[in-house]
């Protein structure tokens, strides 16, 4: 299959990558760091992405920028940041991928462990990922042609401890490879409207 991974570079795109191009043509995108360059917050830059990578088989987003803040300081702005880079860049990723993925096809998002197990200073976090989940169910009984869509609700990785292991002090991390087995079940399965659990 030819997959588009946006988010390559990062901890947890890496570790998809590294699965998925065992058996599959993966193309690498994100903001700066992958050879195909995308920003998430503008669907322009997405739109010319697809024009750039043409037809795909799936695209996984591994992506989503939000703003840790105590309630409190959370401004209107704040929030903003998580609703127009993790929300709505996957959002956007899907629907103006539709023409561009093959029929069958699929797209796998990524929201997290917030959704279901709230953190000081997360409300943005876990709010972003409950929307995309919505999303996935309601958007799995609309894409036309057969075309699939997953989303993965994974705990924070093992790679990422150094970087998040205080915020989440007590929940059990995994192995990026074992995360990538979501992302392959959801690419290389035929299920749509799926939340996979990574615990
Ligand atoms: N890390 C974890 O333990 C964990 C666990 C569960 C869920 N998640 C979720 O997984 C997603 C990725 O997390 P991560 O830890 O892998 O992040 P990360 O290591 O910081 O990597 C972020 C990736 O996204 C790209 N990126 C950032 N802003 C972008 C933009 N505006 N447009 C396009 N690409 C952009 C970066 O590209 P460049 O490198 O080119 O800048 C990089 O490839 C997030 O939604 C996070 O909530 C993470």
């Amino acid at each position: 299959m030819k997959i588009l991974v946006v988010g390559a570079s990062g901890v947890v795109g890496k570790a998809v990558v590294a699965n998925l191009s065992q058996r599959h043509h993966v193309l690498q995108a994100s903001r700066s760091q992958s050879p195909f360059k995308v920003d998430m917050t503008s669907p322009t830059s997405i739109r010319a992405l697809y024009e750039e990578v043409g037809s795909v088989d799936a695209v996984v987003a591994a992506t989503g920028h939000v703003k840790f803040a105590p309630l409190e300081n959370m401004s209107d702005a704040d929030y903003r940041i998580g609703l127009n880079d993790k929300l709505m860049g996957q959002v956007n990723l899907v629907v103006l991928g539709i023409p561009y993925v093959a029929s069958g096809g699929s797209f796998t998002l990524t929201s997290g462990i917030l959704t279901d197990e709230p953190i000081l200073g997360g409300t943005s976090a876990s709010m972003v990922n409950g929307a995309l989940e919505s999303f996935t169910r309601a958007a799995a009984i609309e894409l036309p042609r057969g075309l699939r869509i997953n989303i993965v609700n994974a705990t924070v990785l093992e790679e990422a401890l150094g970087r998040y292991g205080e915020f989440f002090a007590g929940i059990e991390a995994a192995p990026g490879h074992r995360v990538a087995l979501a992302y392959q079940r959801s690419v290389e399965g035929r299920q749509t409207g799926q939340v996979y659990y990574v615990r």
